[in-house]
């Protein structure tokens, strides 16, 4: 376990996914006021919404330039930010790190933060799958490890109620919109339709449609080998809210649920979750 695992500043990261030299890197990101952040603790969904996002650029710009290279910034090899500083704007720039870690030009020139969120226990169990079923990422010997180990924040990434706490503070901040895992899978259009504007961008009815056509579970499922390699069926496992009750405990669950209400009891995150 220990091999596979890199620590930055405190925190472990896979070390096939993440480096010292990209951490570096990073500290000089130059964000531009429009590109679209997009900040969710692992296994939150952002891979769909990344997708949904560059057919919403595809879809709508005068440019049709699609960029292929996934947008993480804290992962990949350091020239990345190279390639980066050459795409057209509106770029889109997605991470895991938590609020403290952020390059700090995303505030500073006010690029607009999607906050991705889906509820800790749907969360949990598909970070474990995550962990299990990638090659050269650090696996657990069960399930119950993997939870006692993501209570406690010793997971990569970090704690997923760290990064909530830090969020809750931020949710109404200038620039900054919340969106839930559960509120997508409920209403695609509806949601769609909530970042388009956001982000500004003005599609019609039928191709707020077609997008969410093409970026429903079953579609995108199809598509994974072909556009993610062998990671594809892993980043689009079941696609569903609630899997967890295949994995939890009641004592896990209840579990869980308390620490939530010790970290988040009464927050308008809790609220907006509907946890
Ligand atoms: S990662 O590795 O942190 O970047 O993973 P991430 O993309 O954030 O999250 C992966 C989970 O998102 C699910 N997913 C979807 N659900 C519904 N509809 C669509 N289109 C979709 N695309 C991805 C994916 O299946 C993972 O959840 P689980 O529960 O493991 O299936």
């Amino acid at each position: 376990l220990k091999d596979l695992r890199f620590f930055y500043q405190g925190t472990p990261y896979p070390v096939h996914i993440c480096s010292a030299e990209t951490f570096k890197a990073l500290e000089n990101l130059e964000a531009r006021r429009d590109d679209m952040v997009l900040v969710s603790y692992p296994k939150c969904g952002v891979n769909w919404l990344i997708y949904l996002l560059n057919d919403l650029i595809f879809t709508t710009s005068q440019t049709k330039q699609e960029n292929t290279e996934l947008p993480f910034i804290e992962c990949g090899d350091p020239e990345k930010y190279q390639r980066m500083e050459q795409l057209p704007s509106p770029r889109i720039l997605a991470t895991h790190l938590l609020y403290d870690n952020l390059p700090k030009s995303i505030f500073k020139n006010k690029a607009k933060i999607l906050v991705l969120f889906r509820n800790p226990k749907d969360t949990a169990a598909s970070f474990f799958h995550f962990h299990n079923n990638t090659p050269n990422v650090p696996s657990y010997i069960s399930w119950d490890e993997f939870f006692s180990e993501f209570m406690s924040g010793k997971v990569s990434w970090g704690s997923y109620f760290d990064h909530a706490v830090a969020w809750n503070k931020h949710i109404e901040d200038e620039n900054v919109m919340l969106i839930t895992y559960e509120d997508l899978k409920e209403n695609l259009t509806s949601g769609l339709k909530q970042i388009a504007e956001f982000f500004g961008f003005s599609p019609t009815a039928e191709q707020i449609q077609s997008i969410a056509d093409r970026g429903n579970f079953q579609a995108m499922r199809e598509k994974s080998q072909e556009i993610y390699g062998p990671i594809g069926p892993v980043l689009f496992r079941k696609g569903v809210v609630g899997d967890w009750k295949n994995l939890f405990s009641d004592a896990q669950s209840k579990e869980m649920d308390a620490k939530f209400k010790e970290c988040l009891g009464g927050t308008k995150l809790e609220a907006k979750m509907k946890y």
